[in-house]
């Protein structure tokens, strides 16, 4: 008996019992089990969350860090101007966040990504009145099991190769497959993130027992992201990245990330522990979901495009599979190279008999 796999690349559309079903390529109803990471501060905003969603994608927009309930609704109908496909917003919980939650239940997106502190069983069902899914990124298997308990609909495994924040310890390689064990026969899709930039990180991922994949750096480096021209460039020609605590010890500490290895960073790499971001210089200044504020050196916010000042000595996100990036892509190209990717990677790799074996793809 043959048993068969659907390919990646055909539409969900095509197969209407795949869909019921959830798949195992879409996940909470998602054409592609592609998620694009909230990005803070604002990387992740509309444009880019609608050209991913446009895509057959998953994408995350980034609440400020600070209440702003009448900003949510805004950047969340702007998202709407620009596609008619489901989306989500991205909420950090270490920092205040109660109205811009009830601003997104109220605007019923159709997730909302939370990181950073307690997802609590109050909070999924109050989601759930609202119609809203709950997705937590995690990063030790006992974040996962208070996740499961809480309710949560999907969960992001988060390794420490990931760009960004990085709240866990383990690599995607350990912790992905102990979290898949720990949700056993669940409905809850497991969504690995960390250095995922093609499509044979996604099929890894899909070999850890994952159902998607949350890509943050690739999508950085894409034309709609609201990254600053220099970064992005940085993003590609930079190969190396560090995990750290130098960044953004004042205004979220404890909190350590992985940056792009730029000359200002190995400068600074061994900053001492009592230094900090509060008594330094003002490098540059930034409009932050529409807040003027200046940045200080070692500041933990990334330049965007209306940042001014000294670009190259600001704090750059990356994750590990940065120097696999090579070239600045439209959100959509990403979407389809890794789907393609990974469907002809599947094809060419694992199609072949098991002698005396069922076929596996
Ligand atoms: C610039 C940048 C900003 C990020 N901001 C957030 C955030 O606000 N909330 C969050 O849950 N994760 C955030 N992340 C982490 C992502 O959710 C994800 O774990 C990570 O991007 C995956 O690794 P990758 O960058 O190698 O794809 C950020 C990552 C980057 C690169």
């Amino acid at each position: 008996m043959h048993t068969h796999i659907c390919p990646l690349g055909l539409s969900l559309q095509d197969q209407p019992r795949e869909r019921e079903m959830g798949g195992w390529r879409g996940i909470l109803g998602f054409e592609y089990g592609i998620v694009l990471a909230p990005l803070g501060p604002d990387i992740s905003g509309p444009e880019l969350v609608a050209a991913v969603a446009n895509a057959g994608g998953l994408g995350l927009l980034r609440a400020p860090d600070w209440e702003s309930p009448d900003y949510v609704r805004d950047l969340i109908r702007k998202t709407r101007t620009l596609t008619d496909k489901p989306f989500g917003v991205g909420v950090v919980l270490a920092f205040p966040h109660k109205e811009n939650i009830k601003a997104i239940l109220d605007e019923k997106v159709a997730v909302l990504q939370l990181y950073w502190g307690e997802c609590t069983e109050e909070l999924v069902l109050q989601a759930h009145q609202a119609g809203v899914k709950v997705v937590p990124q995690v990063g030790r298997v006992e974040e996962a099991k208070k996740a499961i308990d809480a309710g949560v609909d999907a969960i992001i495994v988060q390794g420490r190769e990931a760009g960004g924040h990085v709240i866990g310890q383990d690599s995607l390689f350990s912790l992905v497959p102990r979290v898949v064990d720990l949700v056993g026969d669940r409905n809850i899709p497991v969504i690995a993130a960390g250095g995922i930039v093609d499509g044979r990180g996604y099929v890894a991922a899909l070999s850890l027992g994952a159902q998607g994949i949350c890509v943050g750096t690739r999508f950085l480096a894409t034309e709609e992201s609201y990254a600053h021209p220099t970064y992005k460039r940085k993003l590609v020609e930079l190969e190396n990245t560090e995990y750290t605590d130098v960044f953004g010890r004042a205004r979220w500490p404890g909190a350590p990330h992985r940056v792009l290895k730029t000359p200002f960073f190995q400068d600074w790499r061994n900053l001492p522990s009592h230094e900090n971001e509060a008594n330094q210089p003002v490098i540059g200044r930034s409009t932050i979901h529409g807040m003027e504020k200046e940045i200080r050196r070692f500041a933990g916010t990334v330049p965007n495009p209306t940042t001014t000042g000294d670009i190259e000595s600001m704090v750059m996100y990356a994750g590990q599979s940065v120097g696999l990036i090579k070239e600045i892509l439209p959100a959509a190209e990403v979407v389809k190279r890794l789907v393609e990717g990974a469907q002809l990677l599947i094809h060419q790799r694992f199609n072949s008999e098991i002698p005396g074996r069922s076929k596996l793809v």
